[in-house]
């Protein structure tokens, strides 16, 4: 297989793209991040990703709060494209994506949520979790589809959840997870020794 060329969404603190970015240099990961655009113009993402040269830009999501559609979504298209991208990486994108940017990369949009799906899809899914009493969390990398956090599953990991955590606690150990899981499964993407039948992803 070929070098990833990986496009990153992000929306926060861009913790995820950081451990993508680490693991490409310790040549843990076959990948070129080409592409970084964050919907917030403040968002840590981009300092991360000028502090390590990567291309980056803000993307004007209005009149949308929540999703990416309409001439964000052409626009988002068009600079992925433009930058050589094939691969999509939702890094903490607080937005759902709609069906063209999946069309313009047929599985090849990925996502990261901080929970064991299909347990607590949405926001806050850790807080979600401690409230519900779960004694597991986790953390879940899969193909976006076109419903909420429900494609076909890449890689899972469990975090225990302890009798003294708080959410900011929980959300803090499921992230040492995420950091783990997001090169994990771009490694298998990067490998190509996947295939998909149905919900179910076939590895090796
Ligand atoms: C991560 O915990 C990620 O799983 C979550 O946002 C955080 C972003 O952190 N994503 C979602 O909740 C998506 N539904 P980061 O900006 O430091 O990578």
């Amino acid at each position: 297989m070929s070098r990833l060329k990986l496009g990153v969404l992000g929306s926060g603190a861009g913790s995820n793209m950081q451990s993508i970015v680490d693991a490409i240099d310790r040549g843990e990961l076959d990948a070129d991040i080409k592409l970084v655009l964050a919907d917030v113009p403040d968002a840590k993402i981009l300092d991360r990703a000028r502090r390590h040269g990567i291309p980056c830009a803000y993307l004007d999501c209005a009149p949308f709060r929540t999703k990416l559609e309409g001439p964000a979504e052409d626009r988002c298209i068009e600079l992925l494209k433009g930058a050589g991208v094939d691969t999509v990486v939702l890094a903490g994108f607080m937005r759902i994506v709609k069906t063209k940017l999946l069309a313009a990369f047929p599985e090849r949009v990925i996502n990261i949520h901080p929970a064991l799906l299909p347990a607590f899809p949405g926001v806050h899914s850790w807080t979600q979790a401690l409230d519900y009493g779960c004694k597991v969390a986790g953390v879940t990398v899969h193909f976006v589809d076109a419903g909420t956090d429900s494609g076909p599953i890449l890689v899972q990991k469990c975090v225990k959840v302890e009798e003294n955590d708080t959410p900011e606690s929980l959300h803090a150990r499921i992230q040492v997870q995420e950091h783990i899981a997001y090169p994990e499964a771009l490694r298998i993407i990067a490998r190509g020794n996947y295939r998909i039948e149905g919900r179910r992803v076939k590895i090796g």
